[in-house]
């Protein structure tokens, strides 16, 4: 139906008589006889002269074929690709008439409200915008494909209705009519079933996998989303590391025709005692200080704690209001702080760093001068100190500086990191005293920490794990682990996670006696690819990533999804609904 795409027509097309197809963007008369029509498809925008006469609205479909001419001086558009030309003589056809859309199909549908364009989801994705980013999506998808098949990966597809999958979050469930009262799982993730395809000789298993979640969401979160998930045979951590960034720098070669170099490496432990924050963004410094020692014989009562740690904003302190301190002050407290000081530099007497502080009076010079010196304070500096226990006081520290100091998505560029050697447990809990798993329970403790495994709740937590994650610019893109493959030691896990025998065998039985079968040593990993993208595109919500995504309270108000279903349906499932509120 057509010679060229929109976008395409240049000079070097003067005289030539195209047809182009497209949606009308905008409509200008010109004048009692002539109307400007921009006409789009997703390579760009062409304006087509045609006829006053004429009659097209906005997002009509047409076809018009007509000559490339040179525009007249004075009206080349410098932000078009097509800018120094247009289309005249043109021939008009009317392929569909449209109604007015909702909403505009432009940059200003950025301030309309969500549902509305998800509404319209067929409309919005009109847009240059979405549809660059489906473009880039599909090319990371691509890339990544590639860079798997390279190097030996076979794609398996794995079910989707099944069983429960431990992530840690709610299932999805399915009922099944073959059997009421009976329900399948959608997957978490296909963690079992890949490590059942190690057993069965896979060697090298990879899948683009639809993941299912219920779980609060979020800008970087949905019901719905798809992984890169990964399982290897025979195989370290160091090679899952390798074969995991090779998949990612092919994508993001793919979008920025650059490569990510190596990617740096940093033990938990490092992550949270410099960045306060296990998925480090390292695009700025700012980094937590240690003052232990500063207030280690200290008469000032709040810093009498296991650990003093300390951040400097630097030269803030104008832009800083009492408000804005107190409202950090309140913020601290509700991401666990007992409390939080602050501190002002100004210029002493002698042209020296003081130190303006409500609690100045409690600490001595001494302590007042090791801040300066631990932190590096200058003139105009802010600094703010948080006493508690170690983990406390980095996961205070850490949400306050990414509040002071984070960069808007798409600046500073993208830095990669690995992160190593995650506790293997996350916590103990009070009631109970049994570990909560970090991971999953199919995690590989660290071989220099199993003895400790026999240990109270301080040595458990001790216990590292062969377990990784891969960060970008503070965002947690994936993790992966080195598995158990011995039943005894899957055992004595589950035994300390608390999980009866009965109920292991009930929940993964078939993959403890797949295990008593001959299992390979073996190690995986998985990322997220709708965070892959967008914060390979510069968007800070995954929805501007999907295709068709859900609204922050779940729904798609496109499809109306969910909705319920007729009592016969449910009477086939052998389900009856509660009066709501029960
Ligand atoms: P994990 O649960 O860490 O690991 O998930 C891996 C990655 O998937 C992405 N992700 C999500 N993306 C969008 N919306 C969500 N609701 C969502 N949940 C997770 C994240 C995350 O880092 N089976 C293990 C991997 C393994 O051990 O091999 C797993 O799924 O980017
Ligand atoms: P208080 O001794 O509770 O009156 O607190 C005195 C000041 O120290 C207040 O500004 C508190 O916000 C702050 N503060 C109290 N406890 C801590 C703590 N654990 N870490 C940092 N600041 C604290």
């Amino acid at each position: 139906m057509r010679t060229h795409m929109c976008g395409e027509p240049r000079p070097a097309d003067i005289g030539t008589t195209v047809t182009v197809c497209g949606w009308v963007a905008r409509r200008r008369e010109h004048g009692e006889h002539l109307a400007f029509v921009d006409l789009r498809d997703h390579t760009g925008l062409l304006q087509c002269v045609v006829d006053g006469s004429v009659d097209v609205r906005s997002e009509y479909v047409l076809a018009v074929t007509g000559v490339v001419s040179q525009r007249p001086e004075g009206t080349v558009n410098d932000r078009l690709g097509t800018g120094q030309v247009e289309l005249t003589d043109c021939e008009v056809e009317i392929l569909s008439a449209a109604e007015p859309p909702p909403f505009p199909l432009d940059e200003r549908a950025a301030e309309v409200d969500e549902t509305i364009r998800l509404r319209h989801r067929y409309l919005d994705l009109r847009r240059a915008e979405m549809q660059s980013n489906l473009r880039s999506r599909a090319r990371i998808s691509s890339a990544i494909r590639s860079a798997m098949d390279a190097q030996g990966f076979v794609e398996v597809e794995t079910p989707m209705l099944i069983a429960s999958t431990p992530e840690g979050a709610r299932d999805f469930v399915v009922p099944s009519r073959l059997h009421p009262g009976e329900f399948y799982a959608l997957p978490q993730s296909p963690q079992l079933f890949k490590q059942l395809c190690m057993v069965g000789g896979v060697d090298r298993y990879y899948q683009i996998a639809r993941c299912m979640r219920d779980e609060d969401l979020r800008a970087d979160r949905q019901f719905e989303f798809s992984q890169l998930d990964l399982e290897m045979s025979f195989a370290s951590q160091s090679d899952v590391l390798e074969a995991v960034s090779r998949a990612v720098g092919a994508a993001v070669e793919a979008v920025t025709g650059e490569g990510v170099g190596e990617i740096p490496h940093m033990t938990w432990h490092d992550a949270m005692n410099r960045f306060g924050s296990d998925k480090p963004d390292v695009r700025f410094g700012m980094e937590l200080e240690d003052l232990s020692e500063v207030f280690a014989e200290t008469g000032f009562n709040a810093f009498k704690a296991d650990a003093v740690k300390g951040i400097c904003h630097k030269g803030a302190s104008e832009a800083t209001s009492r408000n804005r301190l107190d409202d950090l002050t309140e913020k601290a407290k509700r991401w666990g702080a007992k409390g939080l000081v602050w501190m002002r530099a100004e210029e002493g007497p002698d042209g020296e760093v003081t130190l303006n502080s409500p609690v100045a009076k409690f600490l001595s010079p001494e302590e007042l001068a090791g801040v300066i010196e631990t932190l590096g304070v200058e003139v105009g500096d802010v600094c703010y100190l948080v006493a508690d226990r170690w983990h406390r006081v980095c996961h205070v520290l850490g949400l306050l500086r990414l509040e002071l100091g984070r960069p808007p998505v798409h600046e500073g560029g993208l830095r990669f990191l690995w992160v190593l050697d995650f506790p293997l447990f996350e916590d103990v809990d009070e009631a109970t005293g049994r570990p909560v798993p970090a991971h999953h329970p199919f995690t590989m403790p660290h071989p220099e920490d199993t003895d400790m495994l026999s240990g109270g709740p301080t040595e458990l937590l001790g216990v590292r794990s062969q377990a990784y994650d891969l960060v970008l610019n503070g965002w947690e893109l994936g993790s992966g682990s080195v598995r158990i493959h011995r039943p005894e030691l899957q055992q004595q896990i589950f035994d300390l996670l608390g999980i009866s025998e009965a109920e292991a065998e009930a929940k993964f039985g078939f993959l403890l006696e797949a295990f008593r079968y001959g299992a390979p040593p073996h190690a995986g990993f998985a990322f997220g690819l709708d965070r892959l993208v967008a914060l390979l595109v510069g968007e800070d919500n995954i929805r501007e990533v999907i295709a068709y995504p859900k609204t922050q309270s779940g729904g798609d108000p496109l499809t109306s999804a969910p909705s319920p279903v007729d009592a016969e349906h449910l009477a086939e499932l052998g389900l009856r609904l509660l009066p709501r509120g029960t």
